[in-house]
């Protein structure tokens, strides 16, 4: 049966990507900051089925109005007949905050455009997976990249190569699957946080300084700019009606830590997204130190330590019996 097999990893935010101007294609409302890491990853596979069209996630059947409505989306703009069947699993806890959307969305988008004719440019498949996920878009490309506010596709901005001794530590404090999606999340600010308006304008100015900081690889500069980006992101969750909060208790135990080993003179600069897990960001020289003192925290198999990775990949690709239209 005609097959292939896709890997992509998330995106993580540096700066973040949190309101839509456009709901139906998350059209961001503010720009963006990502890196692509390497040691999460979604491995999807796609075959062709005479049967319906049928999509699982970690072995969980999905078939919800979001993903059957991003998959009639694809199929459409792809040209594509068949039916598919679609596996995906994550080598880490999927919809518990650690952009499995963004990784899924992109390696669903470069899969399936295999069976098109089409040869897609990266910024044709970027557009079409920020349709499944806003942060998707950034997932396509591998190292550091940009989202602009606004734009309906995202950029790579340097390769996985341009900061070689970047580690970021992901810190898997929970597995369970979040009450409220980052998209409904997002809806809901936007239309209910007193701090929504604020949280628009000043997310230009992060997206600037974290741009300047990324192109000196200054750590420090670009860690002060994730700590203003991702707690005014939950501020705006926090003035949300009602509000909303991801935080667990060792999520501020753990920004704590890292707020103490930087009163220490070490280089730890946490960012946290929709949901309750820490990332932590530190040059390799410092890893150590961290991963020590984290293992008081979190058990072994807790804590992940990936690097800038490089973008989705196909892994097989059988023969091909394509069903498009011309
Ligand atoms: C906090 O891309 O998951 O991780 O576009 O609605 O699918 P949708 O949202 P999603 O949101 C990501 C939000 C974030 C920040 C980021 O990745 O930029």
């Amino acid at each position: 049966m005609d097959s292939v097999i896709v890997q992509a990893s998330p995106s993580l935010a540096l700066v973040k990507y949190w309101g839509k101007q456009q709901v139906g294609k998350n059209i961001p409302a503010t720009s963006s900051l990502g890196v692509t890491l390497d040691r999460l990853v979604t491995t999807t596979s796609i075959e062709c089925t005479t049967g319906q069209d049928s999509v699982t996630i970690d072995g969980v059947d999905y078939r919800d109005a979001k993903v059957m409505g991003y998959l009639s989306f694809l199929k459409n703009e792809l040209q594509l007949k068949d039916r598919f069947i679609i596996d995906s699993s994550n080598n880490f806890p999927g919809a518990s905050g650690l952009a499995s959307s963004s990784s899924g969305n992109a390696a669903l988008a470069l899969g399936l455009s295999q069976f098109s004719k089409k040869e897609l440019t990266q910024q044709q498949l970027s557009r079409l997976a920020q349709v499944g996920s806003g942060s998707a878009a950034r997932s396509v490309f591998g190292g550091f990249t940009t989202m602009k506010a606004g734009s309906d596709y995202a950029e790579q901005l340097y390769s996985a190569d341009f900061w070689p001794d970047l580690r970021i530590i992901v810190c898997a404090i929970s597995t369970e699957k979040k009450e409220i999606s980052s998209g409904d999340a997002m809806n809901h600010v936007r239309d209910s946080s007193v701090f929504y308006k604020s949280w628009l304008e000043s997310s230009k100015d992060l997206f600037r300084a974290g741009l300047l900081a990324l192109k000196n690889r200054n750590l420090e500069l670009l860690g002060s700019v994730m700590q203003r980006s991702y707690k005014q992101m939950v501020a705006t969750m926090l003035g949300a009606d009602p509000p909303i909060l991801y935080w667990l208790p060792q999520s501020i135990e753990l920004v704590h830590f890292c707020h103490s080993l930087r009163r220490r003179g070490i280089g730890a600069w946490e960012t946290m997204d929709a949901g309750p897990q820490v990332k932590i960001l530190c040059l390799a020289s410092e890893l150590s130190a961290i991963t020590s003192a984290l293992a008081n925290y979190l058990d072994e198999n807790q804590i992940i330590v990936a690097k800038p990775g490089n973008a989705p990949i196909l892994l097989r690709q059988s023969e091909f019996q394509v069903n498009a239209v011309s």
